[in-house]
């Protein structure tokens, strides 16, 4: 009998990818296609890129669960927060949109939970118990939490507020690159992001997603925490994988 399979599509800030994934190990089983986000963001024109990358990768492929993943607190479809994309996101029935747009039933998640989520099913959290939490370093700070396999969507963490300011603007890997941090400098930052993490959640094991999270050598050995702090196993793919798995799990033919 053939695996189960199904397509992820991942929204970021500079590019959209998607490709079909193998859902028993997480491997892609297509090219992963890439486009680059439309300037401005704007729901109309993101649906439209998205409907390009699904027409390449699902040739062929399908029937398959649909899963599209979104740098935003997602809530019963609709897109409750705009970070770092167009204000046209908050309070938008985005779901419905895409399936409008497309043609197709898909099921729509927050870009951090999929990350998150792909690392419990087929990464670095796979059969761990207790509490993980899942962080990623990119234009913003994206988190997943997750108890004993089981996902609590939407933590946006990497909005707390430490030293009067919504800390991803810096702790991120943007803030990195916008001020020009060495590793080091950087990986203060992120020790008093982590160590509020710690004592607020006391959990079993820290994920750290991201493409910068290649370079975990250079700044994850420079924190001091009493959780263990690992890098992601999914980095570029993450998102792909979990939205992916995410929505076979709530498609209307899962067991
Ligand atoms: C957003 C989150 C997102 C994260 C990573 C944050 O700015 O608020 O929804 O998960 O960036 O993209």
């Amino acid at each position: 009998m053939s695996s189960p399979t199904a397509i992820g599509i991942d929204i970021g800030g500079t590019g959209i990818k998607g490709a079909v994934v193998d859902l028993s190990t997480g491997a892609l089983l297509s090219d992963r296609v890439k486009l680059p986000t439309p300037k401005g963001g704007r729901p109309q024109d993101i649906v439209e890129t998205t409907r390009q990358i699904l027409a390449t990768v699902s040739a062929g492929a399908g029937n398959l669960p649909i899963g599209v993943c979104f740098p935003a607190i997602v809530k019963n479809g609709h897109t409750m927060s705009a970070a770092n994309v167009s204000d046209k996101w908050i309070g938008l029935a985005a779901e419905t949109l895409f399936e409008k747009g497309l043609g197709v039933p898909i099921h729509f998640v927050n870009d951090a939970d999929a990350a998150g989520y792909a690392e419990a099913t087929f990464g670095a959290a796979k059969g761990v118990d207790g509490v993980v939490l899942l962080t990623t370093l990119g234009t913003g700070i994206g988190t997943a939490l997750i108890n004993d396999g089981a996902l609590v969507p939407n933590t946006e963490l990497g909005h707390l507020e430490i030293d009067g300011v919504d800390y991803e603007t810096r702790a991120a890997f943007s803030a990195k690159e916008r001020d020009d941090l060495s590793w080091s400098k950087w990986a203060g930052r992120l020790q008093k992001y982590y160590s509020r993490l710690e004592a607020l959640f006391s959990p079993d094991l820290f994920i750290v997603g991201g493409g910068v999270s290649k370079h975990h050598e250079d700044f994850l050995p420079l924190l001091k925490l009493h959780t263990r702090i690992i890098p992601a196993v999914h980095r570029n793919n993450a998102g792909i994988l979990g939205a992916a798995a995410l929505a076979a799990r709530h498609s209307p033919s899962a067991v």
